[in-house]
């Protein structure tokens, strides 16, 4: 037995079980109160029937007659004269009977009068009617019946009572114990889960749960390990590329220091080789540069202040700016963009954007081609297009070229200074502008992004 069907049982059982008893409680001193209240009226009943008897023929011969009814049954009848002397009596008169005909008060109604109704202490129950004629009272009629009969009925009663407590208490623990069952068993199973999960087993099966709310959890703590375990692979994946990428750089600088520093290196290597160590350098800082805007992003400390920004004369600047390294490896970029286009843009991050994006269309576009920035809106959103005419990207490798570090080709990507990091960073600063950013692209035909804002 679990703790949580322990508790919830002994909640449920507390609960019906004082809930319970509390209605066998009352409905047995109803039925007691009831049956004493009948024996009493019964008796009250008969007395006073015997009085109407003796109203009409207050003889000898009825008295007898009276008397030798009662003889036969379990209750006694005394008859006494108007002080109280015994007249008549169908059985023994016992002391407890005349310490209760003592207890008589002065004016007793017509309609007579329950003596002694404690039927738990006193011996007999007893009531008392008086036979009045011609409006004087002739004497008085008592009755008298042993409480043995309504103990007895009583303790029978009590007797039902227990059974009927006792198996309704059984039927009780059985419902519970199943009840108990039918609730705790999926959060036992999502505990389970859970426990798994935090030991590291990430791939953990949960069983259908059903449609309520219990079944939710149990979908979303799926959904959290299985989120959990791509996160741990991702880290993985990331923290393997990190090394391998800050390995190669500084293998060359620790390569290149150990030889410049060598005694018979001539001035002119040691320049060449504190060239090489330069470039590495510049190329390690501006990784770890980016690594760390990337990594500012996941955060989201990383702050978007979006303004209204004028997207022609905007765009126009970054052509300008970008223009001459294009010319140096005679690109041309062509910029279409209407005059009354407005994005709410962080200026900053979105000219990052649109810069890596320019980069890598130079870097992988062959000379005397074109690369067009292509500036529109449709349905109240704006779309920007960065056309070339370069190499394209296969097919296989499209889904995957926003990721940190994936380039296409290693080696080249590499020579031409790429770490893999631009379009994951394009990607980043474009969804937190709240936008979408899109690849299409065929082998040899060119390479379009666009991005949605
Ligand atoms: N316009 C393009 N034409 C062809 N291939 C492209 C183009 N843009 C990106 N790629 C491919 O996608 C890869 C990933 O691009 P990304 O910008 O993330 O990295 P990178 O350019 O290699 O390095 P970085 O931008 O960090 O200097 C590139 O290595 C390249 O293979
Ligand atoms: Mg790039």
């Amino acid at each position: 037995m679990n703790k949580i069907s322990f508790k919830i049982g002994l909640l449920f059982f507390v609960a019906i079980f004082l809930l319970e008893s509390i209605s066998m409680f009352f409905l047995h001193n109803n039925i007691i109160h009831s049956r004493v209240h009948d024996e009493l009226s019964a008796l009250q009943t008969r007395g006073n029937n015997h009085r109407e008897v003796l109203q009409v023929s207050f003889h000898e011969e009825t008295i007898k007659h009276i008397a030798m009814m009662e003889a036969r049954t379990d209750s006694q009848v005394i008859l006494t004269n108007p002080n109280g002397t015994i007249y008549m009596s169908s059985n023994k008169v016992t002391d407890e009977m005349k310490k209760i005909m003592k207890s008589t008060p002065k004016n007793v109604p017509h309609a007579g009068l329950i003596l002694e109704d404690d039927w738990k202490k006193a011996t007999y129950i007893s009531s008392i009617s008086p036979v009045v004629i011609d409006n004087k009272v002739n004497g008085y009629i008592y009755m008298f019946q042993n409480t043995l009969k309504i103990k007895n009925l009583i303790s029978e009663l009590n007797q039902h009572f227990l059974l009927a407590g006792v198996l309704s208490l059984l039927f009780m623990m059985i419902i519970i114990t199943f009840l108990t069952r039918v609730v705790t068993h999926p959060l036992i199973q999502i505990s389970e889960a859970t426990k798994r999960i935090s030991k590291g087993e990430l791939s953990v099966s949960l069983p259908k749960l059903g449609k309520d709310e219990i079944g939710g959890l149990g979908e979303s703590i799926r959904v959290l390990a299985s989120d959990l375990d791509i996160l741990k692979n991702e880290r993985n994946e990331f923290l393997a590329s990190i090394s391998h990428e800050l390995r190669t750089p500084l293998t060359y600088i620790k390569g290149y220091a150990d030889i410049a520093r060598r005694q018979d290196t001539s001035d002119a290597d040691k320049d060449t080789y504190l060239g090489i160590i330069f470039e590495e350098s510049v190329k390690l800082s501006k990784l770890v540069k980016e690594l760390f805007n990337l990594a500012k992003m996941d955060e989201n400390t990383f702050s978007i202040e979006k303004e209204e920004v004028h997207l022609q004369p905007y765009f126009q600047s970054i052509v300008e700016k970008v223009s001459p390294a294009l010319k140096e490896h005679h690109l041309e970029l062509f910029l279409e963009c209407s005059a009354g286009l407005y994005a709410q843009i962080d200026p900053i991050r979105f000219e990052q954007v649109i810069l890596n994006l320019l980069d890598n269309a130079r870097k992988y576009s062959e000379p005397f081609t074109k690369i067009s920035l292509i500036v529109s809106e449709e349905s109240g959103k704006t779309h920007i297009k960065v056309i070339d005419q370069g190499r394209g990207i296969p097919e296989e490798d499209l889904p995957r070229i926003f990721e940190r570090f994936y380039r296409v080709d290693k080696s080249r990507a590499r020579s031409l200074g790429g770490t893999g990091l631009g379009l994951a960073i394009v990607k980043q600063l474009v969804e937190s502008h709240g936008g979408t950013v899109a690849v299409t692209s065929s082998k040899y035909a060119g390479t379009t992004f666009e991005i949605v804002l």
